[in-house]
């Protein structure tokens, strides 16, 4: 497993945990050094003591080495950032191709190369032209298996997958995923095999469909504020219907994280590219890139018109809960806004602070969301972690000096709210 980030590390526990052993290289020496020593360096939930049970019976192991573990492997893994390119927003391949170059002069045996980061249509056939260059006598496949995890339930998704979808040209390699697979597809979860174009495509639009649907809800949630109607009755009748569903239609800041923005970008330069624009994909984008903007707005007007000299408990600032993620997270657009509209910032998240220190310069880290909440005129609540869920809210209050409180994720009842004395604002409900 070439990378041993979100998906590499989660990938590689999860198969070692079927049985079978890997070992996860990264070219960052701390991480492998840490993760040697029985430390996770990423926050998700189940995963130390997924990696430590593994570890401990040598199915799993970590090291900066490539050449011995890409000299034994029946099967490789590209699990590399695939992040947004600065300056034309496609997806910026140099992570995979770097990886490519460096396992070339270590192939051996018949070898199956699966690119599980996610890269644009056409890749896995780049690779293999450019394996054929470096190792014309090599004997290997290039397979496209793209990854569907979620942050915060990556394991869980991981394990309990909708869809295993292979990219595959090749009986061999077809019959060695089938193989790695048989302990999923054993417990029913489909294993699709399709071309490696096709798996590659289905990896984007997937991820593009899910934030139109996010959109989408967030579009509707501002026009039932408008004319009364509450978001969630909407949802949850719209999503009733079998043929919508009802996931992905909570309204909220904008959809952020390390996948949907740079996925988002990435599809409408291949289809801008091969002259099949996806008009409605790009109106998504600038539709969340608008949303996140518009939130310090809102925060603003809740506060009665300005924030200047105000002071603003933030509660949760990763991208969405159960994560230390904090890339494109709504709160790395809208906190600064706040800031330069002349509010001091208090912040509380219980995993977000690791990142956070870097990314949100300027504001001040609380231990806790009472803790965040002293002394302040607003409380903002940007993500949904479990904990915010169930605050008391009278203490919450008696602890600030101002009455505002606003939730952009919905997770209290409009009534109980007011009941502790805040004035209210939530997204798409008749309160609003
Ligand atoms: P990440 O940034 O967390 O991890 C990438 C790791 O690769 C880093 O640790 C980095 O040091 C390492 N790396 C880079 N070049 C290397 C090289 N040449 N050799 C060894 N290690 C190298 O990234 P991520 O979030 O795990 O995403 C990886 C890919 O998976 C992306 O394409 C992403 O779109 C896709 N994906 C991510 C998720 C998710 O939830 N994060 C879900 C599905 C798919
Ligand atoms: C997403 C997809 O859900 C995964 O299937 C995919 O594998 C992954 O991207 C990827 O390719 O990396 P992830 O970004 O980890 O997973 O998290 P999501 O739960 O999808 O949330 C993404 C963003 O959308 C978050 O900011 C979240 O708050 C927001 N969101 C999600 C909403 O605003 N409303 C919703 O109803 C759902």
């Amino acid at each position: 497993m070439i990378g041993a980030g979100y998906v590499g590390l989660v990938s590689a526990a999860c198969f070692s945990e079927f049985g079978w052993t890997v070992t996860c290289i990264d070219k960052d020496t701390d991480r492998i050094a840490q993760l040697n020593s029985g430390k996770v360096p990423i926050f998700e939930p189940g995963l130390d003591n997924l990696v430590e049970r593994n570890r401990s019976a040598d199915r799993l192991r970590f090291s900066t080495d490539l050449h011995t573990a890409v000299a034994s492997a029946d099967l490789i893994f590209l699990a590399v950032g695939t992040p947004m390119r600065r300056g034309d927003g496609h997806a910026d391949l140099s992570y995979i191709f770097s990886a490519v170059e460096e396992i070339a002069p270590h192939l051996q045996a018949f070898t199956v190369i699966t690119t599980k980061s996610t890269v644009p249509v056409g890749t896995s056939r780049e690779i293999e032209l450019k394996l054929k260059q470096l190792r014309p006598d090599a004997d290997f496949v290039v397979c496209s298996n793209p990854e569907f995890l979620r942050e915060g339930s990556a394991i869980q998704d991981f394990t309990h997958p909708d869809r295993v979808l292979v990219g595959c040209d090749d009986e061999r390699a077809r019959v060695i995923m089938e193989r790695l697979y048989k302990p999923l597809t054993l417990r029913n979860a489909p294993i699709m095999f399709v071309g490696r174009e096709s798996a590659e495509l289905a990896k984007y639009a997937a991820n593009s469909f899910l934030a139109m649907k996010i959109s989408f809800i967030n579009e509707i949630a501002d026009l039932c504020s408008e004319v009364g109607a509450d978001v969630q009755e909407v949802a949850n009748a719209v999503g009733a219907d079998g043929r919508i569903g009802d996931k992905f239609l909570h309204p909220g800041p904008g959809y952020g994280g390390s996948c949907f923005p740079k996925d988002v970008s990435a599809l409408i330069r291949i289809g801008r590219e091969n002259r099949a624009p996806i008009s409605l994909i790009e109106q998504v984008q600038s539709i969340n890139d608008e949303r996140k903007i518009s939130m310090a707005g809102r925060i603003e007007k809740a506060a009665g018109g300005s924030v200047r000299d105000k002071i603003i408990a933030v509660l949760g600032v990763t991208f969405k809960p159960n994560t230390d993620d904090m890339r494109e997270a709504p709160s790395i657009v809208i906190v600064p806004m706040l800031q330069e509209k002349g509010a001091t910032i208090r912040i509380y998240d219980p995993q977000g602070r690791k990142h956070g220190e870097d990314m949100l310069p300027g504001v001040i880290w609380a231990d806790s969301a009472l803790d965040a909440a002293q002394g302040a005129d607003i409380a903002v609540i940007l993500t949904e972690w479990n904990e915010l869920r169930a605050l008391d809210l009278e203490t919450l209050k008696d602890k600030m000096r101002g009455d505002v409180l606003v939730d952009l994720r919905n997770i209290y009842r409009p009534e109980l709210v007011a009941e502790a004395g805040f004035r209210y604002q939530s997204i798409g409900r008749p309160s609003d």
